[in-house]
């Protein structure tokens, strides 16, 4: 009994089931609201911040409290962190979910290649980041960040496992970018650049990252069938685009774009499928008209999502008060929302769905919310065409 007891704790102390290598498995997930059976939750373990680089000086806002602070990340604030996604993970297990965890390298080691070299690494708390799931496929991205160079790195643990015990998952790695100065456009390094110039900028599709070489984050992307709804914008630039296209060539890739954002990147704070035919949008950065028709054709109903509960994020946070709408769908009935998100939590319980309170608020300055923190391994369900019409 003790000794069970303490190969539990040791089990769930790293994230593992108890003989995990023997569990049978399967990687697959077509979508972003089939019921879910398998997920990877982050953690927060030796998060950084990191110095400013060229992409983060376009992202960091210029009164940030997070200029000219890198380093480590307090450690209580880190400890809290991780207090939060464990009950996290914790919770889907009791729904009868597995979940898997990262392993955490040394994130204080500067990153340094022939082309470049940053002080510091990041963090592996946002998992949707860096692994994309298409079917039986996780990719990993190639990211745009030169801190996060080396982030696959924490996730390799789980991929070499998956690889090992199903014989159909396809660990993908897309081309590691040169990350040079020419990747990253010299007028965002200005200190001076008000929130106006940025929506100016971002509306004219003059973001951060070049077209130097494609690069692509993988949170840019959401997954809809046959069909991959793509972010163009500071992480993911066109040629990023172009190579997905080419690497699915099953799939239809779809970029878009969302005016109303100074700093866009990922997706799913901005756009967010809840089940066939009905999705969230931030009303604040409004999908384009000529965009809007491939839902509209296809009966695919767009809402605005509630407002954010709150008027400034956490301390020491990357994203806006808009991680209100970063909600992992458990299934098409089922959602979870981040516990101090009332508006968001009504909105969801009125049109039908079970919400799941989860508290978070305190983990969001680690790489965002729930959908964030999360990467999927396994949902029910195949590859559907959702959008028949493509016109
Ligand atoms: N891009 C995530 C956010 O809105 O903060």
């Amino acid at each position: 009994m003790t000794k069970m007891k303490t190969d539990l704790s040791a089990a769930l102390a790293t994230g593992f089931h108890m003989n995990a290598d023997k569990m049978q498995m399967k990687v697959c997930s077509w979508n972003e609201w089939d019921p879910l059976r398998h997920v990877i939750v982050g953690r927060a373990t030796g998060c950084h911040i990191p110095p400013l680089e060229p992409a983060l000086d376009g992202k960091v806002p210029e009164d940030s409290e997070m200029r000219g602070r890198p380093g480590l990340r307090p450690q209580n604030t880190i400890d809290r962190a991780n207090e939060l996604l464990d009950s996290f993970a914790e919770l889907l297990r009791r729904r009868g979910i597995r979940v898997d965890r990262p392993t955490p390298i040394d994130f204080s080691q500067a990153v340094t290649t022939p082309d470049f070299s940053t002080g510091s690494m990041f963090g592996c708390m946002p998992a949707r980041d860096i692994l994309l799931t298409v079917g039986q496929e996780i990719l990993e991205a190639t990211m745009s960040y030169r801190c996060r160079w080396f982030e696959y790195l924490c996730y390799r643990p789980l991929l070499q496992s998956y690889w090992e015990q199903d014989p159909e998952f396809r660990h993908e790695s897309a081309p590691k970018p040169r990350l040079n100065d020419a990747d990253y456009r010299r007028d965002y390094l200005s200190d001076r650049i008000t929130v106006q110039q940025r929506l100016q900028w971002t509306a004219e599709k003059h973001f951060v990252t070049t077209e130097e070489e494609p690069l692509f984050d993988a949170a840019d992307i959401l997954r809809c069938g046959r069909d991959l709804i793509v972010q163009h914008g500071f992480t993911t630039n066109l040629k990023g685009i172009e190579w997905l296209r080419r690497h699915f060539p099953d799939h239809r890739v779809h970029a878009v774009n969302f005016p109303g954002d100074p700093y866009p990147i990922h997706i799913d704070a901005t756009f967010t499928p809840l089940r066939p035919g009905l999705i969230m949008n931030n009303p604040q950065r409004r999908l384009p008209d000529d965009q809007r028709e491939l839902f509209s054709r296809n009966g695919w109903e767009i809402i605005d999502a509630a407002p954010p509960a709150h008027n400034e994020p956490p301390p020491l946070c990357y994203s806006s008060v808009w991680l209100s709408m970063n909600v992992l769908v458990l299934d098409p009935k089922t959602v979870c929302v981040e516990k101090s998100e009332v508006y968001q939590a009504d909105q969801l319980d009125k049109l039908g769905m079970e919400v799941i309170e989860v508290e978070f608020r305190d983990a969001y300055a680690f790489g965002g919310g729930l959908h964030c923190a999360t990467a999927d391994v396994l949902r029910d369900g195949g590859c559907e065409d959702y959008f028949p019409k493509q016109g």
